[in-house]
C-alpha cells in the first residue's frame, strides 16, 4: 500500500539544490501522493507548479499566519483564482500562530484566516489549520463555520479539544513530533483518536522523526510515524499505512486517481 503524505513542503527553499531528485525518487519508496499546502501566493503558486509536474503530488493554496502581513483584496482575489485551479485541493495553509512575538498581530491574523475560511464554504474546500500556540482562538474560530471540514495540522491541542474538533468531522494531523521522547499528549491524543480521522504528514523540509531529528525531512520518513502510530493503536504499520491513504482521500475529496478518474471518462 502507498504513503500519503497530506503535508509536506517541496516548494520550500530548502528543497532548491536537489528538489526534482527528491520528488522523482518518491514513487519508488512507496509515497503515492503528497499535498503541497502553501504559505503565502507565492508559494502557493509553486505548490500548483510542482502538483501539475508530477501526477502524485497536490496542492493547497492558502497565506499562513506567519507570512500574513499586508494582506488585503488584491490577495485574496489572487487566492480566490488559485484555489479554482484543478490541482488545488484545499484552502491552507491557514490558521494562527501565536507563537513568534513578530509575527503579525493577533486581531489581523483573525482576519486573514476568517477570510480563508470564507473561501472554503465559497469554493467549498477543506481546509488545512496550522495552530501554534492559539488553541482556544483557533478552535472557536473553525467553529464559526460549521460547514467547513479539515485537518489540524501537526496537532498540538489538548485531549479536550481533539474530541470537540473529531466531534465536528474533523481530522488530526500526526508528524515528527510524535517520535520524540517528551511527547506527552500525542499519545493521549491519538488514544481519543478513531483510526478514520487520523492522517500523517511529514512537513517536510521541517520536523523530521527520530532517528533524523535535525536533518532535513522528507516523505519517505513517514514509515516511522505510521510505526508510532500502529503502535500506540494496535494495528499493523501496513494497515496504518492504508487506513491513513483512505482517511487523506476523504479529506481531500477533490483528489482523483488515475483509476477513479478513468471511471469517468
Ligand atoms: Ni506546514
Amino acid at each position: 500500500m502507498p504513503i500519503f503524505d497530506t503535508h509536506a513542503h517541496y516548494d520550500s527553499s530548502g528543497f532548491h539544490a536537489d528538489r526534482d531528485e527528491v520528488l522523482s525518487a518518491l514513487p519508488a519508496a512507496g509515497v503515492g501522493l503528497v499535498v503541497d499546502p502553501g504559505c503565502d501566493l507565492a508559494s502557493s503558486r509553486a505548490a500548483l507548479a510542482l502538483a501539475e509536474r508530477y501526477p502524485f503530488v497536490y496542492a493547497a493554496a492558502g497565506i499562513h499566519p506567519s507570512d500574513c502581513a499586508g494582506t488585503g483584496e488584491a490577495e485574496f482575489t489572487a487566492l480566490r483564482s488559485l484555489c479554482g485551479r484543478q490541482k488545488v485541493v484545499a484552502v491552507g495553509e491557514i490558521g494562527l500562530d501565536y507563537y513568534w512575538k513578530d509575527n503579525p498581530p493577533r486581531d489581523f491574523q483573525q482576519m486573514v484566516f476568517r477570510r480563508q475560511m470564507e473561501l472554503a464554504v465559497e469554493l467549498n474546500l477543506p481546509v488545512i489549520v496550522h495552530d501554534r500556540e492559539a488553541h482556544g482562538d483557533s478552535l472557536a474560530m473553525v467553529l464559526e463555520y460549521p460547514e467547513v471540514r479539515g485537518v489540524f495540522h501537526c496537532f498540538s491541542g489538548s485531549p479536550e479539544m481533539a474530541e470537540a474538533l473529531l466531534g465536528r468531522g474533523w481530522y488530526l494531523g500526526f508528524d515528527g513530533p510524535i517520535t520524540y521522547k517528551n511527547a506527552q499528549k500525542a499519545p493521549e491524543v491519538a488514544a481519543i483518536t478513531p483510526l478514520d480521522r487520523i492522517v500523517v504528514e511529514t512537513d517536510s523540509p521541517y520536523l523530521s522523526p527520530v532517528p533524523l531529528r535535525g536533518k532535513r525531512n522528507d516523505s519517505r520518513n513517514l514509515p516511522y510515524i505510521l510505526e508510532k502510530l500502529a503502535e500506540w493503536k494496535g494495528v499493523s504499520p501496513e494497515e496504518m499505512t492504508r487506513i491513513t491513504w483512505e482517511n487523506g482521500l476523504r479529506l481531500f475529496p477533490s483528489i482523483h486517481l488515475e483509476t477513479e478518474a478513468s471511471c469517468h471518462v
